[in-house]
């Protein structure tokens, strides 16, 4: 999505908005901008299509001065990724940047269009700066005309402003979408996340939904949705400077796949009480774990997370689960039982399709669970409770780390059900304890396949389609596999349950398709044997993720082994994560495709 940053400081603001820019590569984007304040009080802009690089060549030929800018990267919605359409738009008065989408800017520009405004992009941002233009036009202050304009706004979004003539002064507005306000020394920023503003300080104002902050180089002053002056607290990002660099990686995705050791047992020592080998929720604020259902919602990645909990809590929560995608999920009416609980998984706790359904779950009085990465964002602040996940900033647009965090909360939610509801004995409980605190060595182990991965994605790079196979809980490591490797490489791919392989792809195979299949030497590894069986009689060519005794079973029919340490099956859906992450890393590293900012993705997607 798009990103936000604003500086009110003492050196030239252009060097550091482009700088911050950088930074806000990662939720994806199609153009970039800047406008300062020159030393005249004039507002000045550049603004280019593609890359960032882009825009810094429009800076190297025609720099732009003063201490005060906003700056933002475009992901396109309303019209094409032009330079007409980037961000900041402006008039004479006002440049401003915007996240989100203002529903009524068709009947506000017609209005401002009658009222003899002149507009350039086809966006509906370029309102605002009118809408903001034409109130200071009746004689209203920057600060009152903001207010006035934002107020007529419909739609989710978050905005700076900067003034013509006003080189202290910039103001920041929240609906719907995050932002937050940076404070150093003598100098104030806005960003559209915290990592936006770390390159300059740690210490961070998040602002709450309907917020207006108004900053000037002498602090910040707040007033909420009822116009009422308001306290923030400030708060200290320790995600910080370090966790935004690649290190010795060679892309983000690369690194974070390799933090997951640390990230999984980061979040489940969060809920695990290693020495009574128990597990120990936090205070969930009236969520029943102890209902006869459950309802999971996410999208994307987040969505497969909730798919493989589905599994868990049937199986050792002991109560009734239902799985949606958050955008059919928020529009089909769905009913509930009397003794029902809702999760919602996000990374960034801001998926607007995700954030709906939580709200439509909380009018129909449902309590609700929130399994997110970023505090502080909109669905951790609006949940009844929350079980964070432990990943740390996930800056690569495919998700890798926040998908392993989520298993490891959720895992943990599974056993705490199952003691909830007397489906588990404590003896049963210290086992899977047990097995979840492995988990972070397991993976570590597992990472250590990737020479051998690299073989095979040298081979899997020149596919066309590529299926993946599971069963049970490893279907939706499947679903997660072929999501992996169709977002970064660019290859067709389709998850199947491996039962349903009969029931129409089998029709696809050939000698050209690789078949990669989630198979640990399990309960239901012989009904999987089969369908490999099936696909290697239609010489398909069989890549097979197992253990040690599941690679003697499938030697002779498998063209490709990826070997896994043995787990416990309740944790293998982790442990599995990493080879069909490598997997597709390496092919889309082959191939030679921009992995951390994969064509047409945001990282994080607050429009519906
Ligand atoms: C986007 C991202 C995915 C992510 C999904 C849900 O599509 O590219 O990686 O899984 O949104 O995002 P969330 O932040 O709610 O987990």
């Amino acid at each position: 999505m798009c990103g936000i940053i604003g500086i009110l400081g003492a050196g030239p603001a252009a060097p550091r908005l482009v700088e911050a820019l950088k930074r806000l590569e990662y939720r994806g984007y199609d153009s970039a901008g800047v406008a300062t304040l020159d030393d005249s009080g004039a507002l000045t802009r550049r603004r280019a299509s593609g890359k960032i690089r882009n825009l810094e060549a429009e800076l190297d030929a025609a720099p732009l001065s003063g201490p005060a800018g906003i700056g933002h990267t475009r992901w396109a919605t309303h019209g094409a990724p032009t330079t007409a359409n980037a961000h900041p738009h402006a008039t004479d008065k006002v440049a401003i940047v915007h996240n989100g989408i203002i529903e009524n800017f068709r009947a506000l520009r017609e209005e401002l269009i009658a009222g003899g405004r002149k507009f350039e992009s086809e966006t509906d941002s370029e309102v605002i700066a009118h809408l903001i233009s034409a109130e200071m036009d009746k004689g209203l202050s920057p600060e009152q005309a903001t207010a006035s304009a934002v107020r007529r706004l419909e739609g989710a979004f978050a905005i700076a402003c900067i003034f013509s003539g006003h080189d202290d002064l910039m103001i920041g507005a929240r609906k719907g979408s995050p932002l937050v306000v940076g404070l150093g020394d003598g100098e104030v920023f806005i960003g559209s996340d915290a990592i936006a503003v770390s390159p300059f300080t740690t210490r961070v104002v998040y602002l709450d939904e309907g917020d207006i902050a108004v900053l000037t180089r002498a602090g910040i002053k707040v007033t909420d949705a009822h116009e009422r002056l308001a306290a923030r607290p400030v708060h200290v990002f320790s995600g910080g400077v370090a966790a935004a660099e690649k290190g010795n990686h060679r892309h983000f995705m690369q690194k974070e796949i390799y933090e997951q050791p640390e990230t999984t047992g980061r979040t489940i020592a969060r809920y695990v009480n290693a020495f009574e080998e128990r597990v120990e929720m936090p205070d969930l604020d009236g969520v029943d774990l102890a209902a006869d259902s459950a309802i999971v919602i996410g999208c994307g990645t987040a969505h497969y997370a909730g798919r493989v909990a589905e599994y868990w809590l049937e199986q050792y929560g002991g109560i009734s689960v239902e799985t949606d995608i958050a955008s059919e999920f928020r529009y089909r009416r769905p009913a509930f039982g009397k003794k029902a609980f809702s999760v919602f998984v996000s990374q960034s706790g801001e998926t607007a399709d995700t954030l709906a359904a939580l709200r439509y779950c909380k009018e129909q009085n449902l309590k609700t669970l929130a399994v997110v990465n970023v505090p502080e964002s909109s669905i951790w602040r609006e949940a009844d409770a929350r079980l964070p996940t432990l990943a740390g900033p996930e800056i690569g647009v495919a998700s890798t780390k926040a998908f392993t965090a989520q298993l490891s909360s959720l895992a943990a939610l599974a056993i705490a059900v199952g003691r909830a509801k007397g489906a588990l004995s404590t003896q049963e409980e210290g086992r899977l304890v047990r097995a979840l605190m492995e988990t972070p060595r397991l993976i570590a182990d597992a990472l250590t396949v990737e020479p051998e991965i690299e073989a095979i994605a040298h081979e899997l790079a020149q596919a066309r389609d590529v299926l993946y196979l599971g069963r049970g809980v490893h279907y939706p490591i499947a679903l997660e596999g072929a999501l992996k490797l169709k977002e970064i490489s660019y290859i067709h791919a389709e998850g199947y349950a491996a039962g349903e392989l009969k029931h129409g792809p089998i029709a696809l195979i050939d000698e050209h398709t690789p078949v990669v299949v989630v198979a640990p030497h399990d309960a239901l590894f012989e009904k999987t044997l089969s369908n490999m069986q099936e696909v290697a009689a239609r010489g398909g060519k069989l890549v097979v993720i197992t253990d040690a005794v599941g690679a003697v079973a499938c030697a002779d029919i498998a063209k490709h082994i990826i070997m896994i340490p043995a787990c416990d099956p309740f944790v293998a859906p982790l442990v599995y994560s990493v080879p069909i992450q490598l997997l597709a890393y390496l092919t889309a590293v082959h191939k030679g495709t921009d992995v951390d900012q994969p064509r047409n993705l945001a990282k994080s997607v607050t429009v519906e």
